[in-house]
């Protein structure tokens, strides 16, 4: 880990156009203009208003007042610039935002926001001259803003959610991935409540209710989070510790104890940690995601405690996206692969490296499974989303959120470590990592940057068929077989039970780990009866477990069976637990087995408590608003 000294001076030999946006100020005293920044490879984005060639933002002061009961974030945020020699006017990205008042190096001036997209929203265009240095936006977010969830009751809980275009809905911001900036923040929340940020954070609560934050380290503003909540910090090794809410911070640091090996083994892999600290936040249930990478500080479900750290692969994933994604970070969200399908395939690598192949192998079985099945299902729809570059122009970016960018990204570069041989393939991506740092890749870049360094032979091209991966649909043929025995055991013991030549009290289930269990129960025949799911749960109690996978794995089949014993507890998951992973396939299963009604009505109660990212796509699902 680096000290921020040495990290101004490691980046500043890595990129030294970033030097003026570090927070290690060394601007020049003639002009305040770096023409590097504003000439950075960025690919056209056709999700932001920004024209970061016209002007950019650096750097970002934000002081903003949290109010629960209005459910509102009043706030300025005060951005640093850099402006061509042309420069008449910045744009910014804005969703429901109410704009108060603009000033340009302190001066009041007239903005404009202009009409709004789908989505997208308006932009706001504030006028600037060449010799522009700071613009400082008043304003306040709206109630219903679609990045935040206010969670109210005994313990108020306030989160943001900013991947993919969420960010500009609770600050006015450039929401380009390809544009990064430093920031510092000074929050007020009420008191009893701790704030946290995607930066350096407090470990106890302060008595007044202000908070003050740095991120010294550029990022893109989809990395821009805020956490409120009555919370603990717990210390689990020198760079690492777990924040939830008193209840959850004995079995939070429990579950996570093991996080400094993580990072250890991280590091070890692809070179130096860029971020001085790794937490991990536990989120309220709500949280619409398993994890979210932002910088010094992962979100993360509450559904991952298990008692026994077997979904602890979440963490490994989120860390790793300190290197891919938060430090060579996606140009725009048609290049989301780069991100997830080079973060699935380190997470992978973290886990060889702390729990051994065995484990890892049948985590790529799984993910084999799941991409094989998410191929077939997209290819009947939309064949041109199983491309790894996206075409998400006009789209909501979400749409890109499928298992291509995840694990056909993983096989993509699993093919290419078999091509070239484990050892060629880590000192490519080390360097991938060192020489990209705090920049962007968009996909024809990377291309170019793989033909230069690692498919360097016409031999080596031809193995891969980098056309059909990157622009072609469905899963290529050359892709890497996974094998995994304890996995092929599940199989041989599911159809022999299925067959009748095997008790059910002779299944070896208490035997069995996490994966093999979620192997066993997501491969029951569809027709299965609702009898013998009876006998599962009369041996084992399925609808008892404490492990969320499992659970929603044998809710999913409860239903397909109509095994109406575990419905409390679906109905108790569905209103409390908010992970569109989760929601998306119980609610659909509803739908294709004709209890539509069971699905609205508990909809309707569990709705109230989910976050804009699970209601869009659960309203569209179930045809509802
Ligand atoms: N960055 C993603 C979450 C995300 C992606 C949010 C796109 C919004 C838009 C995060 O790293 C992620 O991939 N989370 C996964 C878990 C992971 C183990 C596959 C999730 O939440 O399911
Ligand atoms: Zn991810």
């Amino acid at each position: 880990m680096k000290s921020p000294l040495l990290y101004c001076i490691g980046i500043f030999g890595i990129a030294g156009f970033f030097f003026a946006a570090t927070g290690c100020q060394e601007q020049s005293t003639t002009s305040h203009r770096n023409q590097a920044i504003l000439d950075m490879k960025r690919a056209t984005d056709h999700h932001s208003y920004s024209k970061p060639e016209e002007a950019v933002v650096t750097h970002l002061d934000w002081d903003a007042a949290v109010d629960f009961n209005t459910r509102v974030i009043s706030a300025t945020a005060t951005y640093a610039i850099q402006t061509s020699e042309s420069a008449q006017r910045i744009l910014f990205d804005a969703v429901d935002l109410s704009i108060l008042e603009v000033t340009v190096d302190g001066s009041a001036v007239e903005w404009e926001l202009g009409p709004s997209q789908d989505f997208i929203g308006q932009p706001l265009s504030i006028p600037v001259s060449a010799s522009s240095q700071t613009v400082s936006i008043r304003y306040q977010s709206a109630p219903d803003a679609g990045a935040l969830l206010w969670v109210e009751g005994e313990q108020p809980f306030l989160f943001t959610q900013s991947q993919a275009i969420l960010a500009r809905t609770w600050i006015p911001c450039q929401d380009s991935p390809g544009i990064r900036f430093t920031y510092n923040a000074h929050v007020q929340v009420p008191i009893g409540t701790m704030a946290m940020m995607s930066a350096t954070n407090p470990t106890e609560q302060s008595a007044d209710g202000h908070y003050d934050f740095q991120m010294v380290q550029p990022i893109p503003s989809y990395l821009l989070a805020l956490a409120v909540g009555n919370v603990e910090f717990r210390s689990v090794g020198p760079h690492t510790g777990v924040y939830a809410v008193p209840e959850l911070i004995d079995a939070a640091a429990y579950e996570f104890a093991e996080m400094e090996q993580l990072l250890v083994a991280a590091e070890n892999l692809y070179g130096p940690y860029a971020w001085e600290r790794y937490d991990l936040l536990v989120l309220p249930p709500a949280f619409p995601f398993g994890g979210m990478e932002n910088p010094r500080l992962t979100f993360a479900t509450p559904t991952i405690i298990a008692g026994d750290r077997s979904l602890v692969a979440l963490v490994a994933h989120e860390l790793a996206h300190s290197w891919s994604g938060n430090l060579v970070t996606n140009s725009t969200w048609d290049d989301f692969w780069l991100n997830e399908g080079f973060t699935v395939y380190f997470e992978q690598r973290i886990m060889e490296s702390v729990y051994g192949a065995e484990i890892s192998e049948m985590l790529a079985t799984l993910s084999y499974q799941g991409l094989v099945d998410e191929v077939d299902e997209i290819m009947d729809t939309n064949p041109d989303d199983t491309h790894l570059k996206l075409h998400l122009q006009n789209r909501n970016p979400d749409e890109g959120m499928t298992a291509i960018a995840y694990d056909k990204g993983y096989f993509f570069l699993r093919l290419l470590e078999k091509t070239v041989g484990r050892e060629a393939f880590d000192a490519f991506l080390k360097n991938y990592f060192e020489s990209n740092a705090f920049t962007v890749m968009d996909t024809e870049r990377f291309i170019d940057y793989l033909k230069t360094n690692l498919l360097n032979t016409t031999e080596l091209l031809a193995a891969v068929d980098l056309e059909a991966w990157i622009y072609g649909a469905g899963l290529p043929e050359n892709c890497p077989k996974v094998r995994s025995e304890r996995i092929e055991q599940v199989d041989a013991t599911l159809i022999a039970w299925t067959n009748g030549e095997l008790s059910t009290a002779d299944l070896p289930w208490n035997d069995w780990v996490y994966q093999e269990r979620y192997r066993f129960l997501s491969n029951l025949d569809d027709a299965i009866s609702s009898d013998r799911l009876a006998d599962l749960d009369a041996v084992y109690g399925m609808t008892q477990t404490g492990n969320n996978e499992i659970l929603f794995a044998w809710l999913e089949q409860a239903l397909r069976s109509q095994y109406t014993p575990a419905y409390e507890r679906l109905e108790s998951f569905l209103v409390q637990i908010g992970r569109r992973k989760f929601l998306t396939p119980l609610y659909r299963a509803m739908l294709e087995t004709d209890q539509g009604d069971l699905a609205l009505s508990i909809y309707t109660k569990a709705r109230p408590n989910y976050h804009s990212v699970a209601t869009g796509t659960m309203d569209e699902l179930l045809g509802v608003e």
